[in-house]
């Protein structure tokens, strides 16, 4: 996928960034992605010595000091002059020169495609969007249609290339995974899956697909003149297929999506043996998206609504609820409650939150206006209805399926919170980085909670390069471990706890500009890794010493994913004793979602989004109640 776009990327012209500001227009700018693209700085190599000494100072906070001379011993040789780490470097330099990201492949291999646990919980990220005011079948309909509009007309930006270029600390960033979160699916394999992406294909796809009581359509979303249907007709085509399934006892096929990438990647050649099923399955991966209309699930105080709708989001509530209503491999599935619920599920394979949440802002914008103009009923075909043909061998995987997502639904512990005293505008107003403020907030949090910090992953952008995907900002440091220890020290002075948290922030922010501008260490360390495996050469010891084990080991997993519309996305932990934390700061509140699992003994969302919420109000207690003066 990426390097059929990497290839076509090479023919374009060099156009300076800078011209393309904002022009958008609804006319086609062909070519603006691809010059764009060619504009973007490739991703550097970051010096060996560097990365090899920020390992050494992230490791300190979270290793023993005997622990950490063994690593320094091992480090002196791996960067022995002449040794193993300078070869492995020389191969990734070499590689940085002949492609266009010497990450991105790798990338998208290990951390997705070759990973065999489930996408849902494991991998799948959710948002969770605004409540909506309606409350019957009705509503939900007129919902679904104004946001596949909504999204259909994100589209059209897409395919035309005036797509607003995005920016970070000034820089243009790189567009290329809004070109892949349409018309793509994910596609199992006994070993590693793939990613096929149809919008690149000559004949792009021109329908979604619609799920409702485990029933999947095919609804055409284009006229044959190439305009988007409207709202009115939407209503009407998902009106039919509201109507054509209303039978509840059927076999929910799409439960299969969720299991153990390898048993689905048996399950999936045995499926699609039959031609019936291969054609249907091919349908819903070629479709441009997909729309969930869930079956109501249950009724919940106002207080735990969010917490609900995200488990919703993020798995559908097991196999008696609506986890049979979706395509867990589809890249975007947009879910749609009959009681006001609403938000969207993706596969992460191909793309980091902020560009579904950009298309997310943009399709609530557009349900949000006035009624469109009713547009002449001309009859429209009825949507075609989806076959499976049920073997005993699949129902028996099917059945599988179900126990295994009923197993992970009770597993996953999902609380969603709206921290309400304050969102961005304190933080600024104490002219430190909201972001660092919030990571530092939740250092404190877990410290108070285990007296002890974590190797914490929090993840920073790197966009600013040519398809670039993430790295690691590592937000506990000597600095963070300073501030969390100091804060609730009763022989500290306020000015000294000040300090200390100022120290912790600014130390934050600093390793975030290092990790947005590639000098970051941990998908470094990767690419040194998989060159010496590219290289079939001996693991070097860094790699196999406990405290690599201890470094990736992340309790802490947390994204911060802004947006304008008032919604949060939210994810499960990586480490069955961990955490997922998201968040979106807005200005004047913050919404969280924060995960674990219920088997871990030790972790309960509920205690560390209380203990979160404790942290930034102290936080801010002790920056208000210490005089500036003395600062
Ligand atoms: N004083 C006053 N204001 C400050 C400040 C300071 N010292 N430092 C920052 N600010 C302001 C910024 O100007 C910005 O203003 P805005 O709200 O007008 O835009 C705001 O505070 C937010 O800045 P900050 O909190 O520092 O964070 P950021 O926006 O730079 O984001 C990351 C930091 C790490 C989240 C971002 O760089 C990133 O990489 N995002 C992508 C993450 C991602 O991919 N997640 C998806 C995973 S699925």
């Amino acid at each position: 996928m990426l390097g059929l776009l990497a290839r076509t990327m090479g023919k374009a012209s060099l156009v300076k960034p800078s011209a393309l500001v904002k022009p958008v227009s609804v006319t086609k700018i062909a070519g603006r992605y691809l010059a764009h693209q060619e504009g973007l700085p490739k991703l550097p190599v970051p010096p060996l010595r560097q990365t090899c000494e920020r390992y050494l100072a992230m490791l300190e906070p979270v290793i023993s000091e005997e622990e950490l001379s063994h690593t320094r011993q091992l480090m002196s040789e791996f960067l022995r002059s002449g040794g193993v780490g300078e070869r492995l470097q020389k191969g990734l330099e070499r590689r940085a020169r002949k492609t266009e990201n010497w990450l991105s492949d790798w990338w998208l291999q290990t951390a997705y495609l070759e990973f065999r646990m489930p996408v849902v919980v494991y991998s799948s990220p959710g948002v969770v969007l605004p409540k909506q005011e309606f409350h019957d079948r009705q509503g939900q309909i007129r919902f679904a249609a104004k946001l596949i509009a909504g999204v259909l007309d994100f589209k059209t930006m897409i395919d035309n290339e005036t797509l607003p270029v995005e920016y970070l600390g000034g820089q243009p960033l790189c567009m290329n995974q809004y070109y892949q979160v349409l018309s793509s699916c994910r596609i199992p394999g006994p070993k590693r899956d793939t990613v096929v992406n149809h919008a690149l294909g000559k004949r792009p796809p021109t329908h979604i697909t619609v799920v409702h009581n485990f029933q999947f359509f095919v609804l055409d979303v284009y006229n044959s003149d190439g305009t988007p249907l409207t709202v009115d007709q939407l209503y009407m085509q998902l009106e039919k297929i509201w109507n054509s399934s209303l039978q509840t006892n059927k076999e929910p096929i799409g439960i299969l999506t969720s299991q153990h990438r390898n048993t689905w990647g048996k399950a999936y050649n045995n499926l699609i043996k039959d031609k019936t099923n291969k054609e249907s399955v091919r349908a819903i991966q070629k479709s441009i998206f997909t729309v969930c209309l869930d079956a109501p699930m249950p009724r919940v105080s106002d207080d735990l609504y969010r917490s609900r709708a995200a488990v919703q989001m993020l798995h559908g509530g097991g196999s008696r609820w609506n986890s049979g209503n979706r395509w867990f491999d589809k890249t975007l599935q947009f879910i749609i409650g009959e009681d006001g619920t609403c938000g969207l599920i993706y596969e992460h394979a191909p793309a980091e939150g902020p560009p579904i949440v950009s298309l997310v802002d943009h399709v609530v914008e557009y349900t949000k206006k006035s009624e469109m103009v009713r547009s002449p009923m001309v009859p429209l075909p009825m949507p075609q209805k989806l076959r499976f043909n049920i073997t005993p061998e699949i129902k028996k995987d099917i059945e599988k399926a179900k126990q295994n997502m009923n197993i992970m639904v009770h597993d996953l512990d999902v609380k969603v919170i709206v921290f309400t005293h304050f969102g961005k505008n304190f933080p600024k107003s104490q002219k430190m980085s909201p972001d660092a403020f919030i990571q530092m907030a939740l250092q404190l949090a877990y410290f108070r909670m285990y007296q002890t910090c974590c190797s914490t992953y929090e993840s920073a952008s790197l966009r600013m390069f040519r398809l670039g995907r993430t790295d690691t900002i590592r937000s506990a440091s000597i600095d963070s471990l300073n501030f969390v220890r100091g804060m609730d020290d009763p022989t500290k002075q306020n000015t000294e706890k000040v300090a200390l948290l100022g120290k912790a922030v600014q130390a934050h922010r600093a390793y975030t500009d290092m990790a947005i501008r590639g000098q970051a260490i941990d998908r470094h360390l990767l690419g040194l890794k998989m060159q010496a495996i590219e290289d079939l050469a001996s693991m070097p010891e860094i790699f196999m010493d406990t405290a690599y084990a201890v470094a990736m080991h992340y309790n802490l997993s947390t994204s911060q994913v802004p947006a304008k519309t008032d919604c949060v996305m939210c994810f499960g932990p990586v480490v069955p004793d961990g955490y997922g934390v998201c968040y979106n700061p807005m200005e004047e509140h913050i919404n969280f979602a924060v995960s674990a699992f219920n088997s871990c003994e030790e972790t309960d969302a509920a205690r560390l989004a209380q203990a979160l919420h404790d942290a930034l109000v102290d936080m801010r207690d002790l920056l208000e109640q210490t005089p500036k003066a003395k600062l």
